[in-house]
């Protein structure tokens, strides 16, 4: 029995010793061996339950001396079972950690804070400014149809006008629209007056392109219906919405101007802000600065957007936001603006957190 004792311990130890040397390389590996010498030894049907069985034939006292001997074989195994379950599952965690090793001496990437366009922090501010007035904000495609772009706003097809448009067509007759008041025509379609509608994108034209031309740039575009609208009513929205922009008090003034969709059309001026209208470099000398079209709604384009003009009345306004974002922010040239490059768009990010803030 003694010899019996003495070679399982001998297996035992060989066994251990093979699991033992996987600890380092493959300490997963260890892990189930260790498991699996546990089933083999101490399991319901392991080596020390053999061991029992040939106890039973045995007289009293040699019982007793060769149960001690087991005993003491049973508390080396499971110690060192365990001994080695536990190492492996630390060489494991420590795997685990070495390979997801985070080195938190580098310096952290540093983010930047991103900044809006100053086109776009002027859309912003019209919107609020008007928006506090009971404006909606409605929108439009920028492929339009001839009918939303020109014929619905009063331009005969052969209307001299839309010459001055320099349209970009696309085959088939669609086109991209050279004006945002293509919205005041979309609006209609939906709306019952009395309402008040602004909308603003981009709008095309095939203009050569220099300090203050592009073939893109931004236009924003104001209608409002109502009974008894009057060009009263027209200056002081444009004058409310230059002082919200300007954040000073403004002085306006209209001038005759044409456009097919208003009568009477106007061309509305701002005293220039830098010589309070007595003459200098920015507004060329003459004291004043022009800034959008608008007048009182004509009385086909209220017929084609099906409102009675015997009834109803309104104005329209239309200004390109890029001028006037240059105007607000000292920006001399219109090209930088559309350019992508963020090293100009970074010197408006003071601006944006301020208006985000
Ligand atoms: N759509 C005109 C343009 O692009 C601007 C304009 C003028 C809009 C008069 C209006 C308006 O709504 O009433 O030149």
């Amino acid at each position: 029995m003694q010899t019996k004792l003495d070679q399982l311990q001998a297996e035992f130890l060989a066994q251990l010793a093979e699991a033992q040397a996987l600890l380092n390389e493959a300490a997963d590996q260890a892990g189930k061996q260790a498991e699996e010498l546990r089933i083999a030894f101490l399991g319901k049907k392991g080596r020390f339950a053999e061991l029992m069985v040939g106890l039973k034939d045995l007289g009293n006292e040699e019982k007793a001396q060769v149960g001690k001997g087991v005993n003491q074989l049973k508390e080396l195994v499971t110690n060192s079972i365990s001994d080695l379950s536990q190492k492996a599952q630390t060489a494991i965690a420590d795997l685990a950690v070495r390979s997801q090793w985070i080195d938190i001496s580098l310096n952290p990437y540093q983010e930047e804070p991103g900044s809006l366009h100053p086109v776009s922090l002027m859309h912003l501010k019209l919107e609020e400014i008007f928006e506090a007035m009971g404006f909606t904000i409605y929108d439009g495609p920028q492929v339009e149809t001839d009918h939303y772009n020109f014929e619905a706003l009063n331009f005969d097809p052969h209307h001299p006008a839309r010459d001055m448009h320099d349209t970009f067509f696309f085959k088939g007759g669609r086109l991209l629209r050279t004006q945002t008041s293509t919205i005041q025509i979309r609006a209609m379609e939906k709306l019952k007056p009395p309402f008040r509608i602004i909308g603003s994108g981009k709008v095309f034209r095939c203009e050569r392109v220099d300090a203050s031309h592009d073939a893109c740039f931004h236009q924003l575009e104001g209608m409002m219906v109502d009974k008894d609208i009057s060009v009263a009513n027209l200056k002081h929205f444009m004058q409310v919405m230059l002082s919200g922009i300007f954040e000073s008090e403004v002085k306006v003034r209209l001038r005759p101007g044409y456009f097919p969709f208003v009568e009477p059309g106007f061309e509305l001026e701002m005293a220039c802000l830098i010589c309070g209208g007595e003459g200098c470099a920015v507004c060329k000398r003459v004291g004043w600065i022009e800034l959008l079209g608008c007048g009182m709604v004509h009385p086909n384009v209220l017929r084609a957007g099906g409102i009675d003009p015997e009834e109803y009345s309104g104005f329209a306004f239309g200004m390109g936001t890029d001028r006037l974002a240059m105007m607000k922010y000292g920006i001399s040239d219109i090209r930088p603006l559309h350019s992508g490059d963020l090293n100009f768009s970074r010197l408006f990010s003071a601006a944006t957190h301020y208006r985000l803030g």
